[in-house]
């Protein structure tokens, strides 16, 4: 795994994504796994036939607990793309539990700033990245256009009282002095941004609080 230095577009979420929140990623991972929203994506990236030998790219990836997943299930190679340093040490140990080194690796890229430095890959990963950027209508996009085969993204459900939830949840953090803001975007948004870079929607579900959705690019 290889890491470059940090760009300043990071700044909100190099505050909110300390080191403490990184280990937790790691440790909530080693006792429970994936959440049941994470199963159902992981069991949609290799839906269509075999997910053998394909390079993944999680992008907003944390520690890359989706890549990994889709590394133990037969993906050839997987690369974590972040904006914050802090996952990187925890990437690496889950890299290392899982004998995974020298097919991951983990870079400090904006995708948005710099999208030519990411390989396109046949399926990319999206989870829980676009609530945490004002540009994620952007960040659908860009994800999109770099997936060979699919795109899988989850986003909070855009109904009233997760509206209200985040608009209180946003005030806390305003309180508290922190730049950081959570988003809730149009799901129609984010697919006409992805779609138009030539992935469709397939499928997708959810939970109470969150949605997920694979789109993929027709043969
Ligand atoms: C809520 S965290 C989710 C991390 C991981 N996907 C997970 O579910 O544990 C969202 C992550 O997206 C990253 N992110 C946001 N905008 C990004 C961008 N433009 N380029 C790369 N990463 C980005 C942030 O650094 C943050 O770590």
């Amino acid at each position: 795994m290889a890491g470059v230095t940090s760009c300043c577009r990071a700044g909100s979420c190099e505050q909110f994504f300390k080191p403490s929140v990184a280990r937790r990623s790691l440790e909530t991972y080693r006792r429970k796994g994936l959440d049941a929203l994470e199963r159902q994506m992981v069991a949609s990236a290799s839906a269509t036939g075999t997910i053998d030998g394909l390079r993944v790219l999680e992008i907003g990836g944390g520690i890359g607990r989706i890549q990994a997943e889709l590394l133990d299930a037969g993906a050839g190679e997987g690369e974590i793309i972040e904006l914050v340093s802090s996952y990187e040490p925890y990437a690496r140990e889950l890299a290392r539990e899982k004998g995974h080194e020298a097919r991951t690796a983990f870079h400090i890229v904006d995708i948005l700033e710099e999208p030519d430095r990411v390989e396109p890959a046949d399926v990319v990963v999206l989870n829980r990245v676009v609530c945490c950027s004002p540009d994620g209508v952007a960040l659908a996009a860009a994800a999109g256009r770099l997936a060979r085969q699919a795109l899988v993204l989850s986003f909070p459900r855009d109904v009233f009282w997760i509206r209200a939830g985040v608009r209180m949840l946003n005030a806390s953090l305003w309180i508290m002095r922190s730049p950081f803001r959570v988003f809730v975007h149009r799901p129609a948004e984010l697919f006409a941004a992805a779609e138009a870079e030539g992935v469709h929607v397939r499928e997708g579900d959810g939970s109470r609080l969150w949605q997920w959705a694979t789109l993929r690019r027709a043969v």
